[in-house]
C-alpha cells in the first residue's frame, strides 16, 4: 500500500495566515499541521508516502521533512502541484509513484483521534474499489456528505445546500488502481477543480465502495475556526488544559 499526503492549494480561506506560508505548515498545538497526517500513515504501517505540495513555499516541506526522520522514515517522495486544479488532480500526479499498488491518501489538514490501522489492512483485503471514511457533524453543507442506503453509500454531496445526512466524508480515502483512470475522466467543478467527491461517486456507481464510521475525533484546518477547533483537540489530547 502506498500512502499520499497531499499539501498543495494556496490556502485563500486562511489569508492572513497563509500569506507567506503554505496552510499545512502552520502550527497544530506543537508542531507543523502536516506532522500529523504523515504520523497518521505511518502509523497505519503505510511507510512508502509521496506528499505533493504547491505554491510559493513547497521548498520550506523539504527543510522542514527532508527525509522523513522525524518519522522513522528512511526516505520521503515529492511532487509538486502547479495551481489549484483540486485533489484529485493532485492525486493524479503521483500515478508513476503508485504504480501497480493500492493507496491510501489523506489531506494535508485533517487530524483524526486514534489509528486507521485496522481500515487499512481490511482495504488490503478487500478485493477491489475504494474505501471512505465518514464522521456525524454538526455542519455538514461544509464538507462532502454521505448518503446511505442500508450499509451502503449511494451517493456523496460535495457541500450540499441542504445535506440529507449529518455524515463527512473526512479527507482519508484508499483506492484500488482503477482511481487513475477514473481521474483522468473528471471535468472542473463550479469552484474549478477536480473533485475527490466525483472520484468516490464512480466507485459508487461501480458498486465497490466500503465504508466505516470514524470512532474517535476528527477535524480539519479548512476555516479559522476548524483550526483553532483542531489545535485545542490535539493540545487537549497532550493533556493540556486548553
Ligand atoms: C475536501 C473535500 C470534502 C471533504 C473535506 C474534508 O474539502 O472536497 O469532500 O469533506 O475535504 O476535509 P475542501 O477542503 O477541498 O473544501
Amino acid at each position: 500500500m502506498k500512502g499520499v499526503v497531499l499539501a498543495g492549494g494556496l490556502g485563500t480561506r486562511l489569508l492572513p495566515l497563509t500569506r507567506v506560508t503554505n496552510k499545512h505548515l502552520l502550527p497544530v498545538y506543537d508542531k507543523p499541521m502536516i506532522f500529523y497526517p504523515i504520523k497518521t500513515l505511518v502509523d497505519a504501517g503505510v511507510t512508502d508516502i509521496m506528499l505533493v505540495t504547491g505554491g510559493n513555499n513547497a521548498g520550506e516541506f523539504l527543510r522542514l521533512l527532508g527525509n522523513g526522520e522525524d518519522f522513522g522514515l528512511k526516505e520521503l517522495h515529492y511532487t509538486y502541484q502547479k495551481g489549484e486544479g483540486g485533489i484529485a488532480q493532485a492525486l493524479a500526479l503521483c500515478e508513476h509513484f503508485v504504480g501497480g499498488d493500492k493507496v491510501v491518501v489523506i489531506l494535508g489538514d485533517n487530524f483524526i483521534q486514534g489509528t486507521i490501522r485496522k481500515a487499512v489492512d481490511d482495504f488490503e483485503r478487500q478485493p477491489e474499489g475504494a474505501k471512505i471514511f465518514l464522521k456525524e457533524v454538526p455542519n455538514p453543507q461544509e464538507f462532502g456528505v454521505a448518503e446511505l442506503d442500508g450499509e451502503k453509500v449511494i451517493n456523496i454531496v460535495e457541500k450540499p445546500v441542504n445535506p440529507v445526512t449529518n455524515l463527512a466524508v473526512i479527507g482519508i480515502y484508499m483506492y484500488d488502481n482503477h482511481v487513475f483512470e477514473i481521474c483522468k475522466t473528471l471535468k472542473p467543478s463550479k469552484r474549478g477543480e477536480l473533485e475527490i467527491t466525483d472520484v468516490n461517486n464512480a466507485y459508487i456507481q461501480r458498486g465497490n465502495m466500503t465504508f466505516e464510521v470514524l470512532p474517535g475525533w476528527w477535524a480539519d484546518c479548512g476555516s479559522f475556526e476548524a483550526l483553532i477547533r483542531s489545535n485545542l483537540l490535539v493540545a487537549r489530547e497532550n493533556g493540556v488544559q486548553a
